[in-house]
């Protein structure tokens, strides 16, 4: 381990050490046990307080702050797991051995080639497009590509790859003769390579198959639209070092391979969030993975959600040095604004993954002035909405507010630290997703009905401007 890594593994032991110390290490019983339908729970908006199912998974404690994946605690994986053994951890419920890593590594260096999806992909404009559009697109051309799902689109697909590899003429009927020989030929490997639960696109090797095709998607995005072919991974770089390869286009130091690396750890799951409620839903309908994948991207792009770490860059931009905070902190206060990267749902406390992300972003951003003023301004708006907002409302930051700062560092662009954050759910999502099918039923909440019952029908012919209602 290098000087450099050991002083990481530090740093977030430091954050655990401090966070132990404001916290007690009582869960909450209400939240923590089994559920017994139906069952009372007070609901607000935005279904505050709704409880949706039981998990093993994972476990956030708002008011004290800890952030738990199946048993362990978020700081001692951070210090001494990988983003695989994690992925794993989240998928199947326990910590691989060795021989069940390898397999899992070499697996996922399998299904992170997607070649015609990338060639597909390199067809759109995609420089014109936000790079999380182009990955929810991304996971429907992998489902095309790899599952049976459709079986009609399924079949167009591979005359796709067939005429891509002869001259890219587009045949728009099955081919004949030889052609037929060479195409039937072709179509026979590529299914006997297609596992059976990949085809149906709901069990284990499609979790992989997304787990490993999503980075190598935003490789895709990112090296396109900046005029560069897009990279395959390589085989000795760990997950996280792949991806900020095939994204940047040169091999990372180790500092930042691993800050990646706990940077998706610190991503991978997180309760009922937006996104993985929205992947959620889409399943329990049985719709397969793929599509569950593109609702939690979708879901994931808002603002409130994961495109808060774009936006916190623009704001710390937009403030622009240390002596500018408070005047701009004061403005935004006085109008009621809301601050990028600040306040939770669940957290009340300081979100655990922040305490991480701080001091890594400190670290890494030493080497680079940039990055270095982006942190300084960073950390002076913390102070100022801590000592005010956290005292008044429990607004702390959150996981949004470093993450980017520490992608910044590492020369990736702003509007693909959402992409990153999608990169990493997609554990959590596939995760959740497959504990919750098997004893899946259908999500369907209902509405208060608060509109009016006996309004009579007019033909459009006499019929008023309607007023606002
Ligand atoms: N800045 C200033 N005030 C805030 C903020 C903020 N970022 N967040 C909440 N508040 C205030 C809010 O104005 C309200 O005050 P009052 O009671 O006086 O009306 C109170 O705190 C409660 O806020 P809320 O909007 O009811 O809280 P919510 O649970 O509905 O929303 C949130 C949670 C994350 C959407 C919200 O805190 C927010 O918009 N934060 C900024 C966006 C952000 O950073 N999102 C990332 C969330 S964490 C990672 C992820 O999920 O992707």
């Amino acid at each position: 381990m290098s000087k450099e890594t050991k002083e990481i593994t530090e740093l977030i032991l430091k954050a655990k050490a401090k966070a132990l110390k404001e916290t007690s290490s009582e869960a909450e019983p209400e939240l923590t046990r089994p559920i017994k339908w139906p069952t009372d729970c007070i609901v607000g908006p935005g279904l505050e307080g709704a409880i949706a199912c039981e998990t093993k998974i994972g476990y956030v404690n708002g008011s004290k702050g800890w952030l738990i994946y199946r048993g362990y605690n978020i700081f001692d994986l951070c210090a001494y797991s990988t983003f695989e053994e994690v992925s794993y951890l989240l998928l199947h419920g326990y910590l691989p051995n060795e021989k069940q890593l390898e397999g899992f590594k070499k697996k996922m260096l399998l299904f992170s080639h997607i070649p015609n999806t990338k060639r597909l992909l390199m067809g759109f404009p995609i420089e014109n497009m936000k790079p999380m559009a182009a990955l929810r697109m991304g996971t429907n051309l992998m489902r095309q590509e790899f599952t049976d799902v459709d079986k009609y689109g399924y079949l167009s697909n591979i005359a796709n790859i067939i005429s891509a590899d002869e001259d890219s003429i587009p045949m728009e009927t099955e081919p004949m003769g030889e052609e037929h020989a060479i195409y039937e030929f072709k179509r026979k490997q590529l299914e006997n390579k297609i596992k059976d639960d990949l085809k149906h696109a709901i069990g284990f090797d499609s979790c992989y198959h997304l787990l490993a095709g999503v980075p190598s998607l935003t490789g895709v995005v990112a090296r396109i639209r900046d005029g560069h072919l897009p990279l395959e991974p390589k085989s000795e770089l760990s997950y996280a070092g792949n991806l900020i390869y095939m994204i940047t286009g040169r091999e990372p130091t180790s500092v930042e391979e691993r800050v990646m690396d706990i940077a998706l750890i610190l991503h991978a799951d997180h309760g009922m969030n937006a996104s993985t409620f929205a992947s959620m839903v889409v399943a329990s309908t049985l719709a397969d993975l793929y599509l569950s994948v593109g609702a939690g991207i979708a879901a994931l792009n808002g603002p409130l959600h994961g495109g808060a770490n774009e936006k916190v860059i623009e704001v710390l931009k937009d403030i622009g040095s240390v002596n500018n905070v408070k005047p701009w902190f004061d403005k935004v206060r006085a109008k009621k604004g809301k601050i990028m990267g600040f306040g939770h749902r669940v957290y009340k406390a300081y979100d655990p993954r922040a305490r991480v992300l701080g001091p890594l972003a400190k670290y890494l951003s030493k080497g680079n002035p940039e990055a270095k003023k982006l942190f300084a301004t960073a950390n002076a708006l913390e102070k100022e909405v801590v000592s005010t907002l956290g005292k008044e409302k429990r607004i702390f930051p959150n996981v949004d507010f470093y993450s980017g700062i520490v992608y910044s560092s590492m020369g990736i662009a702003p509007d693909l630290f959402t992409p990153i954050f999608a990169v990493s759910r997609v554990a959590g999502w596939t995760a959740r997703v497959q504990e919750y099918l098997r004893n899946n039923r259908i999500f369907r909440p209902r509405a208060m009905y608060v509109g009016p019952f006996d309004k009579e029908y007019v033909p459009v012919k006499q019929r008023r401007a309607a007023k606002k209602s």
